[in-house]
């Protein structure tokens, strides 16, 4: 038998370049960066190989060598120098994340996102503000108070945007988040700050080593009553039909691929760009791979980030985008 069609045809050099479908290129990258305010060196996170938090003092330095790598926009996140109940230095004028965007943005051209939630700030680590009482794992699943916490949120973002951030990204999945932060920026006179919105986040133990890197563990409990289970996929449009009628920008999937098919099933019914965050587990769990030696890291990476496009994400944020921009 001689077939006709034959695809090996077109997958020698020279035409296999050609006819690829899908690419990831370094402007589709985001690294997440981690500015710790109560360290004046640079520390190793151990749990993610090659990433540090660094000192403020450090953050343009940090983001430079970020932008060296072809890669043009950052996602920062804040260790505070003290938490609290309340989580009040997320919204500090002097504190980490405002003081770090503030040099980022003045130093330096890259394109600057933040993390607005309050998890690495409340001393109990959620991720908005608890019933006065919830002191235990029981209470604190019914108890992180939803609308008080968005006055905070609002708050949060309109420190970030007077900072000179140019796109927050609210990753708390409170209900009506992006709305109240859409109104927040407006009335500040930020109606030109874009939202992404963390949109269908999932409740997944892929973040276990970002948890360390931020030291935003919740102290007790977890946090399945405001994050998405695992095993929905329906709720994911409705997730998101919320938050683009509340008027998010960009729509994100949380984590990136153990959830290809929410990547895919957004890119279908919404025409808004999306955004796949490839979590610190993912990360993680390829570098320990290659460690052993039964993994080659450069090419799995890519391949990752890859199968995110392919399934229809338009931007990426990864800890490989340095790396992945330097190889290509
Ligand atoms: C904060 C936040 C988390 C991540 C990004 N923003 C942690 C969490 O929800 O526990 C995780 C990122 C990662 O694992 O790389 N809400």
């Amino acid at each position: 038998m001689n077939p006709i069609d034959r695809p090996r045809r077109l997958r020698r050099d020279g035409i296999r370049e050609m006819v690829s479908e899908t690419d990831v290129d370094a402007s589709d990258l985001i690294a997440p960066v981690f500015v710790d305010a109560t360290t004046d060196e640079r520390t190793p996170i151990e749990t993610m190989p090659g990433h540090e938090r660094v000192p403020v003092e450090q953050a343009v330095a940090r983001v430079e060598e970020v932008l060296e790598t072809g890669v043009e926009a950052v996602m920062l996140f804040g260790i505070p120098e003290s938490k609290d109940e309340r989580g009040s230095r997320a919204w500090a004028e002097d504190g980490v994340v405002q003081e770090a965007t503030r040099r980022v943005a003045a130093e330096t051209d890259a394109y600057v996102l933040t993390d607005v939630c309050l998890c690495e700030y409340t001393s109990h680590g959620h991720c908005g503000v608890l019933e006065d009482d919830a002191r235990n794992e029981a209470e604190a699943r019914l108890t992180v108070k939803n609308d008080e916490t968005l006055d905070l949120l609002g708050k949060i973002a309109v420190s970030h945007a007077e900072a000179g951030a140019d796109m927050v990204a609210p990753s708390g999945m409170m209900d009506g988040m992006v709305g109240t932060i859409r109104e927040s920026l407006d009335a500040a006179e930020f109606s030109d700050v874009p939202i992404m919105s963390y949109a269908a986040k999932y409740e997944s133990a892929f973040y276990g080593p970002f948890r360390d890197a931020a030291d935003g563990a919740p102290a007790f409990g977890d946090r399945r009553h405001y994050q998405m289970d695992p095993a929905n996929r329906r709720e994911a449009i409705r997730e998101v039909e919320l938050d683009v009628a509340q008027g998010a920008d960009v729509l994100m999937v949380k984590p990136a691929l153990p959830y290809l098919d929410i990547v895919r099933d957004l890119r279908e019914e919404f025409d808004h760009p999306i955004a796949a965050y490839n979590v610190s587990g993912e990360y993680a769990m390829l570098h320990a791979a290659a460690e052993k030696g039964w993994l080659d890291l450069e090419e799995v990476a890519l391949e990752s980030l890859l199968s995110m496009k392919r399934a229809g994400a338009d931007l990426i944020l990864t800890y490989f985008a340095e790396d992945v921009a330097y190889a290509l």
